[in-house]
């Protein structure tokens, strides 16, 4: 019997309305459109304005939406697991209130916070689901609510982060496609550079908490990039070559999108053309979980059966990976 392996049948996602675009942030920060487009490559990003709409909302409509797609009703989904670092809440986890919101009863579920990193750390997990034969159909969600953790006083965070949610359907696939390697890495030694410190166990929230900002996102960028450029590419030329694949073998690369800098580097170490670099950090910045999975649904018509995908991330923790994915179905 041939080896199941997880595939993704399905993509959508979902971005808000609102674009927050950088002449608007020129009107909040001291900041301006060269300065955010040369060193990032964003020009824009979304925001989900609105009482009461938290991260949760995001998925909504990208998971109905996957579901339509696939021509499956939300009972079919034994598994959700949610990437995030914005949960709605401490909990219950944002799976539970997923399930609840979309109708998938039958579903158990939890949250997969891994920074940046949150995709491929969720599908690898998923994935093992697949593989094992427990489960049939698990939803793997990618998203953040980054607005809701961005100081927009801090020029150097608020003109990086945007809001959004991608999400995959993974099924058992028995003729060699889905996913078919990982490399995944934390370095717990990153924190002092990238953490939100405040609400958690540590500093719980209090009047303090919250006068020192602690409930916000802090970057310490430079530091940050240097490590992603490195890791990022060694992860992804890693999984190239234990796989034998080369610059032609390889279709896509699917970077984390968190600086336009880091997507190329790590695509010219790959050896890989910009036609192969899947990119759309201009219009939407760093959704954290979401960026991967949002760039599969934006390129999803472009993708073939059989196409050799190499997925690649760095983000807080530290957390970095790279995954291989063989590509399971060309749309009609
Ligand atoms: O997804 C999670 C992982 N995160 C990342 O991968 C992000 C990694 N880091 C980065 O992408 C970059 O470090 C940033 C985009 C965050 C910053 O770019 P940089 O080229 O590393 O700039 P810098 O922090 O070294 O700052 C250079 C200068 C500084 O001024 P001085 O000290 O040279 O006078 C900053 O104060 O640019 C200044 N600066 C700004 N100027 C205009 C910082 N932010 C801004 C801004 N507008 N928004």
């Amino acid at each position: 019997m041939s080896k199941i392996h997880a595939a993704i049948t399905a993509v959508n996602g979902y971005v808000p309305e609102y674009i927050l675009s950088n002449k608007e942030l020129e009107t909040m920060v001291d900041t301006n459109d060269e300065w955010i487009v040369t060193r990032t490559g964003i020009k824009e990003r979304r925001i989900l304005k609105g009482e009461g709409k938290a991260t949760s909302d995001l998925a909504v409509p990208a998971v109905k939406g996957l579901l339509e797609k696939r021509g499956i009703s939300a009972e079919e989904i034994e598994l959700i697991i949610f990437c995030t670092s914005t949960p709605d809440m401490l909990f219950p986890a944002t799976a539970n209130i997923l399930a609840d919101k979309v109708g998938a009863k039958n579903a158990w579920g939890y949250d997969l916070q891994a920074a940046c990193s949150g995709f491929l750390f969720g599908l690898t997990t998923g994935a093992q689901f697949i593989e094992s034969g427990k489960h049939k159909k698990v939803l793997v969600v990618g998203a953040d609510k980054m607005s809701s953790v961005v100081n927009y006083q801090d020029r150097n965070t608020c003109i990086l982060f945007g809001d959004g949610c991608g999400c995959v359907l993974l099924e058992p696939n028995e003729e060699g496609n889905g996913l078919l390697d990982a490399v995944l890495k934390t370095d717990g030694a990153g924190e002092p550079f990238l953490h939100i410190r405040g609400g958690g166990s540590l500093n719980p929230a209090t009047h303090e908490t919250v006068e020192a900002g602690l409930h916000y996102a802090y970057q310490e960028g430079r530091t940050v990039f240097k490590f992603a450029v490195t890791n990022m590419a060694d992860v992804a030329v890693e999984v190239m070559e234990r796989n034998n694949l080369t610059s032609d073998t390889v279709d896509w690369l699917v970077p984390h999108q968190a600086n336009k800098r880091i997507i190329d580097a790590t695509a010219e170490r790959a050896g890989l053309p910009e036609e192969k670099v899947m990119v759309n950090i201009h219009k939407y910045g760093n959704t954290t979980s979401g960026t991967i999975p949002l760039c599969l649904w934006e390129w999803e018509d472009k993708l073939k059966k059989g196409d050799n995908l190499i997925l690649a991330a760095f983000g807080g923790g530290f957390t970095w990976g790279s995954i291989y994915l063989k590509w399971a179905y060309t749309k009609s």
